[in-house]
C-alpha cells in the first residue's frame, strides 16, 4: 500500500544542508504494522511528515513515496489535503499540540468529518461517538461538550487517536504516541492501537525511540541511525538475532526483567552531525566493532528478509 523508495530529505540552513534522511526505503502492506526505531534526531518524524506533505519550507526531498501507486512527493497540496486524515492520518506525541484548547472535543472532531467527508449533524455525531467509543472514552455522549483540559493526559491521547480514526484511514502514522504518558497508560494505549488495527484493518507505522514498545506490537522493525536504515527485519529477529552493532547497543539499553545482570548499557558518544555526515558508516565512530574500512565506506543495505547495513560479518561482532 505504501512504498517509500530511496527517500532523502535535506534541509537548507544558513550553515549548509542538514541531511536528515538518506536513501531510506521500506514498504507497508495493507493491515501491516511497521516500527521505525531510532535515537532522537535520527529522522523518524521527518519521514512521517514527508508522507503527509508536512515538511518545513526549507526541506528538499528526493525519491518516491508511493501510496496506492501515486507519488505523494509530487502531489499538489490540494490533492494531498484529501489524502490527509481520510486515507492517512497521524498521531503526534503530545496530544495538546494536536488539540485546540479553545474548542470542545465535539467541535474538533466534527470539523474533521465536515472537511473530509462533508458530514454534519446527526450523521457526524454518530461517527464521533463511534470513534470515541472505539478508544474507550467512558460516557462519551456526556463528554462531547468538554474542552481538552478537562481530560487527563491518557484520555487526551485517546481523543487524538479517535480523531485519527474518524475517516477510517488506511494508514495511521503514530509518531511516539505514548512518549508523553506514564507507563501504565502507555500499555493501555498500545493495546488500544492494537485492537483498533484489528477492527479497522488499518496499517500502522509506529515511530518510537523505545524498542520496548515495539516488542509484541509490530511485525516488522526498521532501525534508523543518522537518517539511514541500519537494520530491518521481522521484529522477532531484531530481538532474537540483532545483526547490527547499533541494534545490539539499543537492545542493551532496554530493561529486561529476565536478565541476570540488570545493569543497562548506554551507547557512548553522540549521533552524527547531519550538517557534515561522515563519509563511511554513520555509526562507525561509536561502534566498538568498527575497523578502518568502516570509516571510509558507506555500507550498503543487504537485500532479503533480514537486512543490515554493516561491513563487518555478524560472526565477528563482539
Ligand atoms: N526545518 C528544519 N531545518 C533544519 N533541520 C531540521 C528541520 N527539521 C528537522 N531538522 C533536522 O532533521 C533531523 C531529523 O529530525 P527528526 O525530527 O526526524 O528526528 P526524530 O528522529 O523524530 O527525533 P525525536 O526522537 O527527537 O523526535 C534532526 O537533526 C533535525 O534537527
Ligand atoms: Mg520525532
Amino acid at each position: 500500500m505504501l512504498s517509500v523508495q530511496d527517500l532523502s530529505i535535506r534541509f537548507r540552513t544558513p550553515d549548509g544542508y542538514v541531511h536528515a534522511v538518506n536513501d531510506v526505503s521500506f514498504d507497508i502492506a495493507a493491515g501491516q504494522k511497521l516500527a521505525i526505531v531510532g535515537e532522537s534526531g535520527s529522522g523518524k518524524s521527518q519521514i512521517a511528515l514527508s508522507i503527509l506533505g508536512l515538511l518545513a519550507k526549507n526541506a528538499e526531498t528526493r525519491g518516491r513515496i508511493l501510496f496506492e501507486n501515486q507519488n505523494l512527493l509530487d502531489m499538489p497540496t490540494s490533492r494531498i489535503n484529501k489524502v490527509r486524515s481520510k486515507e492517512i492520518s497521524i498521531i503526534f506525541q503530545d496530544p495538546m499540540s494536536s488539540l485546540n484548547p479553545y474548542m470542545t472535543v465535539e467541535r474538533q472532531l466534527n470539523e474533521v468529518l465536515e472537511l473530509h467527508e462533508g458530514l454534519r449533524g446527526r450523521a457526524a455525531r454518530a461517527r464521533v461517538l463511534e470513534a470515541l467509543d472505539a478508544v474507550q472514552i467512558p460516557d462519551a455522549k456526556n463528554r462531547l461538550k468538554s474542552y481538552p483540559h478537562e481530560f487527563s493526559g491518557g484520555m487526551r491521547q485517546r481523543i487524538v487517536i479517535a480523531m485519527a480514526l474518524l475517516c477510517r484511514p488506511k494508514l495511521i502514522l503514530a509518531d511516539e504516541p505514548t512518549t508523553a504518558l506514564d507507563v501504565t497508560v502507555q500499555a493501555q494505549i498500545m493495546r488500544l492501537l492494537d485492537d483498533i488495527q484489528k477492527e479497522y484493518g488499518s496499517s500502522i507505522m509506529l515511530i518510537t525511540h523505545d524498542l520496548g514498545v515495539v516488542a509484541g506490537f509490530c511485525e516488522e522493525t526498521l532501525v534508523l541511525y543518522g537518517g539511514r536504515v541500519m537494520e530491518r527485519a521481522e521484529t522477532r529477529a531484531i530481538f532474537n538475532a540483532p545483526s547490527h552493532p547499533y541494534t545490539r547497543g539499543l537492545l542493551r539499553a532496554v530493561p529486561n526483567i529476565h536478565a541476570q545482570d540488570a545493569r543497562l548499557q548506554s551507547i557512548p558518544g553522540q549521533p552524527p552531525n547531519q550538517l557534515h555526515p561522515p563519509e563511511g558508516c554513520p555509526f562507525a565512530d561509536r561502534c566498538s566493532d568498527s575497523r578502518d574500512p568502516c570509516f571510509n565506506n558507506l555500507p550498503p543495505l543487504d537485500a532479503g528478509r533480514h537486512q543490515r547495513a554493516c561491513l563487518r560479518p555478524v560472526e565477528e561482532l563482539s
